[in-house]
């Protein structure tokens, strides 16, 4: 019988994990089963209950669960799950004792690949700033960071939420997109859910550095800060490779094997 892994989100319909994953496991030869699960909002817990108990082996969390995932295995988190403070992957493994539930996040690890590797483009000595302080941008904050950049800002709508993120994981500055002035940045990196509703931050003008990246988390959508990316002349990137290196560093935590991303990102910027 095919192990089961699964998606856990509210809405989780849109998700292209199952497929990312069946493409993985066609590629590595993983006899795996990948489904979409939606939890009531008011029910992760017992949904991550049952799926487990009914055999499943290991599960994606996506919004709006990543921190309800991290309090779920606040017992045995990973290093740099526990740094983020948000959870996107659980690995459920049985041994004769008993069950133990792992949570890890993949999310940063997967943005870095997709910018160094996929992009080619370099993060230490780079100033960078990040956009936005909630779940999103707190999961790849320490990642970027252990990048090395020459410096890097965090900057949000409401800006107290940007100043403690900064403290609380030692970046250069946080504050508000006013409170930018003229600086600019070799890497711009939107994590605000902006996109989701058609806005873009409200960054100054001027905050793109000569052969900037632009790059929107966001998977699916042209958004108005990928526009404002080409407008200022810059390179302009969504969160397709991110989504994609994210999933195949969850395979590679399940599976004990990393997929090829590359045929498979392309595949998915075809569909
Ligand atoms: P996620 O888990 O996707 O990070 P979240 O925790 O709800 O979701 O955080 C959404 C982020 O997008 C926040 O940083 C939010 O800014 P505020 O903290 O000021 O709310 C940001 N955001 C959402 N809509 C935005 C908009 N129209 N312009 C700028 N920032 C926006």
């Amino acid at each position: 019988m095919a192990d089961r892994y699964a998606v856990i989100g509210n809405p989780v319909a849109h998700s292209k994990s199952p497929w990312i994953h069946t493409e993985f496991a066609r590629q590595t030869r993983q006899d795996i089963e990948y489904a979409r699960i939606e939890a009531p909002l008011d029910g992760f817990a017992r949904t991550v209950d049952a799926f487990r108990g009914g055999g499943g082996r290991g599960a994606n969390v996506t919004l709006p669960f990543k921190e309800q995932a991290f309090l779920y295995c606040r017992d045995a988190l990973t290093e740099r799950a526990r740094a983020a403070g948000v959870v996107n992957t659980l690995i459920f493994e049985r041994h004769g004792a008993g069950d133990e539930i792992r949570g890890d996040n993949t999310d940063g690890v997967g943005l870095l690949r997709d910018i160094t590797v996929n992009l080619g483009r370099a993060i230490e000595g780079r100033r960078v700033l990040l956009m936005g302080a909630g779940g999103a941008a707190q999961g790849v904050l320490g990642p970027l960071l252990g990048a090395g950049p020459q410096r890097l800002v965090i900057a949000n709508r409401t800006a107290g939420k940007a100043r403690s993120l900064a403290q609380r994981f030692g970046a250069a500055a946080g504050g508000g997109y006013g409170e930018l002035g003229g600086a600019q940045f070799d890497l711009l990196i939107n994590a605000t859910s902006a996109g989701l509703a058609d806005e873009a931050p409200l960054l100054p003008p001027g905050a793109f550095a000569p052969g900037a990246l632009g790059y929107d988390m966001v998977y699916g959508r042209d958004t108005p800060f990928l526009a404002m990316t080409r407008a200022a002349g810059a390179e302009a990137r969504d969160g397709g490779g991110m989504l994609v290196e994210q999933a195949a560093e969850s395979f590679l935590l399940w599976r004990g094997m990393r997929p090829d991303t590359a045929p498979v990102l392309a595949a998915l910027r075809q569909r």
